[in-house]
């Protein structure tokens, strides 16, 4: 069966990403889900069920049982309800499965949504949390932690195809510019390259402005069956393409750790289903959880042979009035982090684009676009291809 054009999102919200003191995890959603449930123009006992993307709320917030803790309180109690969870990758999973579930005919309409409350311990324990995500038997044990690892990829890709530190330093660059314009984004400043190699030292020879923040937030899509969705809104946009894989937990075992062979794998499925090519993109979200990831994520998505990552970004073609602009909300660098909450953000992001409602970021003549969300260090991979068009 293919999923193709099936279920289209009618309605997206998010807070603005970043640290909020004042707000607990379930405020957090339901801001998010009730600006989306408006976006929408659905009532809340239209929703049939809810998949929320959670990456650590029980490490974080000590809060399991976030299913019904949700439908809770957005006042939809009896809701069928539950958490997905895929490291930093959970609310694009948890998309891929509210999908799925309208998809089949189960559901009509669907809520899926992200959420993580992350500031409410130190930093250094949710460098802990998040290490949690790799191998913590024979990597994060001995100390290893995410930023540890992309470094170790960063070298590597320096080493093998003479990727260098400025190109790196421009995707941060970039990223910044595209936040100033996105008023959710948790940094709206402009950065200069001079910064990024300027900023502390994190995992040589990754520095700070290399490395996206810690985040709190919540992002939330409605999503529907496609016959059904013009009854709420005029501007539907339509799921094409969905791919979900796995790769190794732990980068030393990896053939070549330059490459995510879980983007490669779930690219492959989802450019299938949507019957679409790379060159067919016209703009894309993808997880920058570090500059070199974007780069990788260039790779093997297929806009760029592998090893030519580094020379997309000194072209340009990947800035907003490039020819495939990556990343207008401002990524995972400036638009923030939340682990569980980034993959549905991206989805935001896209939708908005396709919808010509992005404000100044809009990409002009935007009709298919693209969301790659990893968990870890690329264990996990899920893709989604949007079209404003069935
Ligand atoms: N980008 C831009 N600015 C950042 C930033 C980032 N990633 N992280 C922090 N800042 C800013 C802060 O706002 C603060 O600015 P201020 O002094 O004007 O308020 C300043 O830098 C220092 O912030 P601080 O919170 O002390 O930073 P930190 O040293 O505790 O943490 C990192 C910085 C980069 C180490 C941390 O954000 C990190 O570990 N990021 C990676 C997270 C990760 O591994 N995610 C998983 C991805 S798979």
């Amino acid at each position: 069966m293919s999923m193709r054009g099936e279920v289209a999102v009618i309605g997206v919200g998010m807070t603005k990403f970043g640290e909020h003191w004042d707000k607990q995890l379930r405020d957090l959603f339901v801001e998010a889900a009730l600006e989306a449930i408006e976006d929408a123009q659905v009532d809340l006992r239209d929703i049939k069920a809810m998949f929320i993307g959670n990456m650590g709320s029980g490490l974080w917030v000590e809060q399991e049982h976030l299913g019904p803790l949700l439908a809770d309180y957005l006042g939809i109690p009896g809701t069928p309800s539950l958490k997905i969870e895929s490291a930093c990758a959970s609310s694009g999973m948890a998309f891929r499965l509210g999908v799925i579930s309208v998809a089949v005919g189960l559901y009509d309409i669907v809520l899926v949504g992200g959420v993580e409350k992350t500031s409410d311990v130190t930093h250094g324990e949710s460098i802990h949390h998040l290490a949690s995500v790799a191998d913590r038997e024979w990597e994060a044990f001995y100390g290893m932690t995410l930023p540890a690892l992309f470094a170790l990829i960063a070298k590597r890709h320096m080493m093998q195809y003479g990727t260098t530190r400025e190109q790196l330093a421009k995707v941060a660059v970039k990223n910044h510019k595209h936040g100033s314009y996105n008023p959710k984004a948790q940094f709206q400043r402009p950065i200069s390259i001079e910064d990024v190699l300027n900023s502390p030292l994190v995992a040589d020879p990754l520095r700070l402005l290399d490395c996206s923040p810690i985040s709190d937030g919540a992002a939330v899509a409605i999503i529907a069956r496609s016959d059904i969705a013009r009854k709420f809104t005029d501007t539907p946009v339509y799921v094409l393409g969905s791919g979900v894989a796995t790769d190794t937990i732990a980068l030393h075992d990896r053939d070549d750790i330059t490459t995510f062979k879980s983007i490669v794998l779930a690219a492959r499925e989802a450019y299938k289903m949507a019957k679409v090519e790379p060159k067919d993109i016209n703009v894309a979200e993808v997880h920058d959880s570090f500059t070199i990831a974007e780069i990788l994520a260039y790779e093997d998505l297929g806009f760029v042979k592998k090893g030519e990552g580094g020379k997309l970004i000194d072209e340009g073609v990947t800035e907003l009035g490039g020819k495939i602009p990556v990343n207008t909300s401002g990524g995972l660098k400036a638009r923030g982090h939340s682990p569980g909450a980034t993959g549905i953000a991206q989805i935001v992001e896209i939708v908005l684009q396709l919808r010509n409602d992005a404000g100044k970021r809009q990409v002009s003549n935007a009709e298919i676009g693209l969301t790659q969300n990893i968990g870890g260090s690329g264990a996990s991979c899920v893709i989604h291809i949007f079209g404003n068009k069935r």
